[in-house]
């Protein structure tokens, strides 16, 4: 691998800040000091995950995630430390000489080959040849300058439209081919042909602005499979990106409200009538972390999260697997249901227009009312008791999950109503269920004597004390021992802090040193240490070196004092004299450091 200096990346870490690169991906909250946010790293419903823009690092108290900026991008997007620091050069405006490191290049390949078979597309869309599909738009009322803005293109009914045109170069092919824009072939011309053949080309972005995928629609029914999807990749990895979220993030993270449909074409649709936050999940059934992902850009309140499927039977059965989904996630979600069963958000709001379809959002229903409604159609109130029964078992997991009393009862009322049961019977039901699944077991700590806690709380403060003051370091150095330190991941981070301040002249950020740590437990102790003392009132400096002094004296004379004790059971007079005068020098110590504040 290639050599980046310690000064490029040093600059780019000066030039980047934190919370944008992290605000790309949740929905910051500044709060004092840190900003707060649910994690990205793990499900949660109330926000566990720490950035401190002072020190330019972050924290999940959650799941003890935590590192720098460049630790951030290499764990959430899967990327080695030579991606991460070209991709934040790119963003900051650092240059970085070109022939440092092949394998970046390559991931690098991967976006160029993506980019320019969109553009090749969107150029065959407007040629000649491309009038099968711009009447296929036209059919489906979709404007050029949406087709523009969705960067539309068109695959001509060739193999080889895109493997001549990008695949001279055998890096590039070999990229295609990761991207699965290209399939290997004993048969074809060039060893390879295009994946992508007469289809309406539909870019899939991701969230960087990057084209990622690919999704590719037939023109005619009776071809198979109606869409195409790019094969997961490198690039493309189909639980954790949603079409269209990256342009319609401004607009959900305005109206704290997301829109979720079934289909591309829903999403461009709704888009042209200026609805602009729909997201449709991509080839696959909406999973959890979509749900998460749009969750975390919410603001303070839960995101109002809309399920806008097809009113068809699958579109139906589809809607209750994603209010099954999104249970964990601390959205507020509810169901747009179309009177007319063949109507799909696309047929409906290119019908009605966009503002018929805010209606329909207006008047969308809860879950609650909207699984009662699906489960007893056709069914006339008073419903037979295995039916309630079977409907009270179901909701039980989505009640238990309700946080806010209010809204509890709020929803008991509603489901007592809508079922005919006393809202107490109901309640009781629901309160076993919440019982059991009390999944708020805290994370394992250790319960310490307060004794212990002060002592290590000390060692933590001087840490994060010698991280703000490296200068300080001789001094602590002159008083202290690496044994002082008896936890001993602190003991291993003050080495650090100690060694490589040293070798830096005292000139490393806190952040700097946290990237240090080759040890994935000490990171996350360090970014803890860092973030939980932020908000803490401070300990004086010399009040935490005095108190881990006081304990090592406190140590050592017990230690002598059993000494003596063995002495004279053994009768050992001249070890008594010899113990005792060590006893009385430690002693003096003592009184002279209780006395000295
Ligand atoms: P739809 O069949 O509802 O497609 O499938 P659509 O996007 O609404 O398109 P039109 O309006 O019929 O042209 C919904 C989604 O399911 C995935 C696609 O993501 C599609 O947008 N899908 C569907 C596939 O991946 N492959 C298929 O063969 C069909
Ligand atoms: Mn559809």
């Amino acid at each position: 691998m290639g050599y980046i200096s310690s000064e490029t990346i040093s600059l780019i870490r000066d030039k980047t800040d934190i919370i944008s690169v992290i605000g790309e991906y949740v929905h910051l909250i500044n709060s004092g000091r840190t900003y707060k946010a649910l994690c990205p790293f793990h499900k949660e419903k109330t926000p566990s995950f720490h950035v401190l823009p002072d020190k330019q690092i972050y924290h999940c108290f959650g799941c003890g995630k935590g590192g720098d900026v460049f630790a951030f991008l290499m764990d959430l997007e899967h990327l080695t430390f030579p991606e991460v620091v070209r991709f934040l050069a790119a963003k900051c405006g650092v240059e970085i000489p070109k022939d440092y490191d092949p394998e970046a290049e390559r991931h690098e390949d991967l976006y160029t080959v993506l980019n320019e078979a969109a553009s090749l597309y969107e150029k065959a869309l407007y040629a000649p040849e491309g009038k099968i599909a711009r009447d296929y738009l036209e059919k489906r009322c979709i404007t050029q300058e949406t087709a523009k803005k969705f960067r539309i293109g068109f695959a001509p009914d060739s193999w080889d439209y895109i493997t001549s045109r990008i695949g001279k170069n055998p890096r590039l092919l070999s990229a295609m081919e990761k991207v699965d824009l290209v399939k290997k072939s004993e048969k074809s011309k060039n060893g390879y042909y295009d994946t992508f053949r007469n289809r309406l080309m539909i870019p899939i972005i991701d969230v960087h602005g990057r084209v990622a995928a690919f999704g590719g629609r037939v023109f005619s029914p009776d071809q198979e499979p109606k869409y195409l999807n790019s094969a997961e990749s490198e690039t493309f990895n189909k639980r954790k990106m949603l079409f269209n979220f990256r342009e319609a993030l401004p607009t959900i993270r305005r109206q704290n409200e997301a829109i979720v449909v079934e289909g591309y074409l829903d999403v461009i649709s709704l888009w042209q009538n200026g609805i602009t936050n729909a997201v449709a999940s991509l080839g696959t059934a909406i999973g959890s972390e979509q749900i998460q992902l749009l969750a975390r850009n919410s603001k303070t309140k839960d995101l109002n999260l809309y399920f806008c499927y097809d009113a068809d039977e699958p579109g139906q059965k589809a809607t209750v697997r994603a209010i099954s989904v999104q249970k964990d996630s601390p959205v507020n979600a509810r169901v747009v249901v179309f009177d007319d069963p063949a109507d799909d958000p696309d047929s409906f709001v290119s019908r009605e227009g966009g503002e018929n379809f805010k209606k329909m959002l207006e008047k969308a229903e809860d879950i609650y009312t909207f699984l009662v409604k699906k489960r007893t159609r056709g069914m006339k109130p008073p419903f037979e008791i295995p039916v309630k029964e079977k409907l009270i078992q179901e909701f039980k997991e989505l009640v238990a999950e309700i946080q806010s009393p209010i809204a509890r009862s709020e929803v008991i009322r509603k489901l007592s109503n809508l079922l005919d049961i006393e809202p107490n019977i109901l309640e009781k039901e629901f309160e076993s269920k919440r019982v059991e699944g009390s999944e708020f077991s805290k994370k394992g700590k250790n319960i310490v004597s307060p004794e212990l806690n002060a002592g290590i709380q000390r060692q933590e403060w001087i840490l994060k004390y010698l991280l703000e003051q490296p200068e300080e370091i001789e001094m602590v150095k002159s008083m202290l021992t690496a044994d002082d330190f008896t936890d001993s991941s602190l003991r291993a981070i003050y080495e650090t802090i100690c060694s490589s301040q040293e070798a830096a002249g005292g000139t490393l950020k806190p952040a700097e040193i946290l990237a240090m740590l080759d040890n994935e437990e000490l990171v996350s102790r360090l970014s803890e240490v860092i973030t939980t003392l932020e908000d803490r009132p401070e300990v004086p400096f010399k009040e935490c070196i005095q108190g881990l002094i006081r304990r090592r004296l406190e140590t050592k004379l017990k230690l002598l004092q059993k000494r003596i004790r063995d002495a004279e059971d053994s009768g050992d007079d001249i070890a008594i004299t010899q113990i005792s005068m060590e006893q009385l020098e430690v002693k003096r110590q003592f009184d002279m450091l209780v006395n000295s504040h």
